[in-house]
């Protein structure tokens, strides 16, 4: 039997012909796909069991690491590409340039390939070597350029939109993706992981939490949720030290404090960025979690279950587990799994990295056996 609920949003579903070939899509599983972009989303919604025991909530991850491109930035990038297609800013043998570090030019990189596209993307200089290469082989120009403050115009996201520019205006086929600001981002969210997540729960989901970056997430999965259940599911922020979200949340917007740093990659903000500011009024609460508290999950994770995840996730999973106790037992609480531990093996499992941030002691004993790099 579906819940109330789910029957209006399985009506709402009908009267749209786009929407409900989506949620045909997620029904029907793993068939054959078109190509790379083809196979982003419709990821599995894992149950972490012993959690959920612990908690007596369902604490559901939603397995983002499987996207093709190998995290939850996949889908940004796709929307951000189509975005521009769209907008006829971009066609065939077209240019892609984007400000990034991280997830966002893998997916970006991947997609870029598939689609024939040119990806260049600009990084800090202070990025590894490894980043730099990941990119070179999946066919990106990456320039590292020293790494200076937003309110520096050699600042690398600035960087990025000026390539873009001069190079629209001499082929009119470029664009700056400029993943912070671009909506398409959250559109992303709105127009998949969010219905995905509400058809794999039946609408039976109580809470959604989850880490930001550029708030591409949160935002679009806190929209689609809240609109489906008439604001019945709570949506929770969740920040690490050095963000000002949770401190922005908590005081209503009247604060942006920031204190510390953080081991976590791809989130925590010194702003609210454009696609967070869409939905931040729908946001109910906000969650700080520690890196002590990250760095002893991700341990949890691969030890309770098998899942070999990086520090955002981790954090993420505190988070959902926060959440859980603050609804109480026999809720539904759901997060997302943003990428494999695959990239940062070298800090996240090496004693001498944990022991010079402090961390060590953060990690159970019994734990200590996956803490096998020097
Ligand atoms: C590992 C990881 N987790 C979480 C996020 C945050 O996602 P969003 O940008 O949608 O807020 C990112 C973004 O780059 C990321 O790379």
């Amino acid at each position: 039997m579906f819940r109330p609920g789910f029957r209006r949003f399985a009506s709402n579903l009908t009267s749209s012909a786009s929407e409900f070939a989506y949620t045909l899509q997620v029904s029907q599983a793993q068939g054959t796909v078109n190509g790379f972009v083809g196979a982003i989303g419709r990821t599995p919604l894992i149950r972490l069991n012993k959690l959920s025991d612990e908690t007596g909530c369902e604490i559901l991850g939603k397995a983002e690491f499987m996207n093709p491109g190998g995290s939850v930035k996949d889908r940004a990038a796709l929307y951000v590409i189509k975005d521009a297609e769209e907008r006829s800013l971009l066609r065939p043998g077209g240019t892609v340039v984007e400000g990034t570090a991280g997830n966002t030019g893998i997916g970006l990189a991947h997609v870029c390939r598939s689609k024939g596209y040119q990806c260049v993307i600009y990084m800090p200089n202070t990025q590894s070597q490894g980043k730099i290469d990941l990119l070179r082989l999946l066919g990106a120009t990456v320039h590292p350029v020293p790494a200076v403050a937003f309110d520096n115009p050699e600042n690398y996201n600035h960087q990025a939109r000026r390539h873009a520019e001069r190079l629209a205006a001499e082929t009119g086929n470029a664009v700056w993706t400029n993943q912070f600001d671009n909506t398409a981002n959250r559109r992303a969210h709105i127009e998949t992981t969010g219905p995905e997540i509400w058809a794999q729960t039946n609408g039976a989901i109580d809470g959604f939490t989850c880490a930001t970056g550029t708030g591409g997430t949160l935002a679009g999965v806190t929209r689609y949720l809240k609109e489906q259940s008439e604001g019945r599911v709570k949506c929770f922020l969740a920040d690490p030290p050095g963000s000002v979200l949770y401190s922005y949340i908590k005081s209503k917007g009247a604060l942006t404090e920031r204190s510390g740093g953080s081991i976590t990659e791809g989130i925590g903000q010194g702003r609210v960025t454009d696609n967070l500011a869409q939905e931040i009024d729908l946001i109910d609460d906000a969650l700080h979690i520690s890196d002590e508290k990250s760095i002893a999950m991700v341990y949890r994770l691969l030890d309770e279950e098998g899942l070999y995840v990086g520090a955002s996730t981790a954090l993420n999973v505190v988070a959902a587990y926060e959440m859980a106790q603050v609804l109480g037992p026999g809720k539904t609480v759901v997060t997302v799994l943003c990428d494999g531990a695959y990239r940062y093996a070298e800090r996240l499992f090496s004693r001498g990295w944990l022991q010079g941030k402090g961390l060590l002691e953060a990690i159970p004993e019994r734990l200590h056996k996956y803490i096998v790099l020097p």
